[in-house]
């Protein structure tokens, strides 16, 4: 069955945990939709893990309309929430309404999500009017790296971390139907989960949280750009490729592949007219 904005809601009602990863591209949606992931983010994460920028800043609407539309196409029963860009919806509600309009109408998102608290509570609440589902996103938000002065944990001071629980608070009372916690203390996580009525999605946010999410190529082995303390690897397909690649490089170099049985036949009586 399709994985919905209800999935979420029931989940967390049902003590569920919610799963989510990030996918970029239609093979390996389908793979995450066979294996049952709830839902992907099409996270602008892919300027860093697909397009090889140091950061999230310079990803347009285009990238995700292209890279959302891709993974739509591998998705039965998972559901796709797709980034809204760095000055995507920041710039004014039209702005937002209309790049959130598009990532849905031409990305085939079942859901956007964007960065930030109260600042963009009229945006949420905008995008939700509109009939579009908004996932928010608070702590560490990559679109700030400039303001944050790097990938640094957030939360920790009173001051910090009581702004965190009510951005929290504002971004559900302003229409998000979930939340991701990037990079805070387990314990704030944990107090965040209990006071909201809509789920909580962690990322480098502890176990107390009703989702998780992780990038793919992180918990998979195969970006090792940047590893951050949160990630576990579940898999080494990094080597696994790597493996691939250096047998596929030998055989072709000694000529074993491709073989007999990898090549086309023609009859001999063809060949025999040829000149
Ligand atoms: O862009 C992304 O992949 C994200 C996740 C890390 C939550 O925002």
């Amino acid at each position: 069955m399709k994985n919905t904005v209800r999935t979420f809601q029931a989940a967390k009602e049902n003590g569920e945990k919610i799963t989510m990863l990030t996918a970029y591209d239609y093979s390996t949606a389908k793979l995450m939709d066979d294996a049952g992931i709830n839902a992907i983010l099409v996270g602008d994460s892919l300027g860093n893990t697909m397009l090889g920028y140091e950061d999230t800043i310079s990803v347009t609407v285009e990238d995700m309309i292209h890279h959302g539309a891709a993974v739509s196409r591998g998705c039965k029963n998972t559901m796709v929430v797709v980034d809204m860009p760095f000055m995507s919806y920041q710039t004014s509600i039209y702005d937002a309404l209309v790049n959130a309009g598009r990532l849905m109408k031409e990305g085939r998102a079942n859901a956007v999500k964007l960065e930030g608290g109260a600042s963009v509570c009229e945006q949420i609440k905008a995008i939700t009017d509109a009939g579009i589902p908004v996932m928010a996103h608070l702590g560490l938000t990559p679109q700030s790296i400039n303001v944050f002065g790097g990938n640094r944990v957030q939360g920790k001071s009173e001051e910090a971390a009581q702004k965190l629980i009510d951005d929290a608070l504002a971004v559900q009372e302003a229409g998000a139907f979930a939340v991701v916690l990037e990079c805070i203390p387990a314990k704030l996580a944990d107090i965040i989960t209990k006071k909201l009525s809509i789920p909580t999605i962690g990322i480098g946010a502890g176990a107390g949280c009703d989702g998780q999410i992780l990038v793919y190529q992180d918990m998979l082995g195969m970006f090792s750009d940047y590893v951050p303390k949160f990630v576990k690897r579940f898999a080494e397909v990094g080597e696994v490729m790597k493996a691939g690649f250096n047998d596929y490089i030998k055989e072709v170099s000694e000529g074993t592949y491709p073989a007999e049985e990898h090549t086309f036949k023609i009859d001999d009586d063809v060949l025999e007219k040829l000149y």
